[in-house]
């Protein structure tokens, strides 16, 4: 890891089923880049319901189908974050609501943007929630976010260019 690497922040509400998706599907297309040690993806949840929890297991599996093992255990957006990370990624409207609630001087706002504003193929604003929902709900999850990661790639190539 290069000693400022770029920090991504990826955020829903629980931290077991969507953002851990997008941490470790960025992940996995950064490192196909060869800009692992630039970048530094991280993952979050605006409650605290799944505080310690691995990632659901349904998820876990619907990414493993896709090539991608998820890791990692759930943790709180905190305040610090704002600060902490260079662009913080909501996974759905209601998300993206209460991360910029916690931002009470607005300073931080240019940093949080909606996950499906880089989409290229799919039409989507949010990032469906699949907790609820059947096999078919997680695998879609899936598919969105490569999409998404896709896009979000190729949009911060020229900052990582810059440091790599
Ligand atoms: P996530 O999914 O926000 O994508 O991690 C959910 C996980 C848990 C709950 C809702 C959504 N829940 O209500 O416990």
């Amino acid at each position: 890891m290069s000693s400022t690497p770029y920090k991504l922040l990826f955020v829903c509400l629980g931290n077991i089923c969507r953002s851990p998706s997008a941490e470790n599907i960025m992940r996995h297309l950064i490192d196909e880049a060869g800009l692992g040690d630039h970048v530094l993806c991280d993952s979050a949840g605006t409650s605290g319901y799944h505080v310690g929890s691995a990632p659901d297991r349904r998820m876990a599996i619907a990414a493993r189908r896709q090539g991608i093992e998820l890791v990692g255990h759930s943790r709180r957006f905190e305040v610090a974050d704002f600060e902490a990370f260079d662009r913080i990624l909501a996974m759905d409207r209601s998300n993206y609501r209460d991360i910029l609630a916690l931002d009470r001087s607005g300073q931080y706002a240019d940093k949080v943007m909606m996950m499906c504003d880089f989409c290229r193929e799919h039409n989507l604003k949010d990032v469906p929630d699949p907790y609820y929902g059947g096999e078919s709900g997680f695998n879609n999850v899936i598919d969105l976010l490569f999409d998404a990661c896709g896009g979000l790639l190729d949009e911060i190539r020229p900052e990582l260019d810059a440091i790599a």
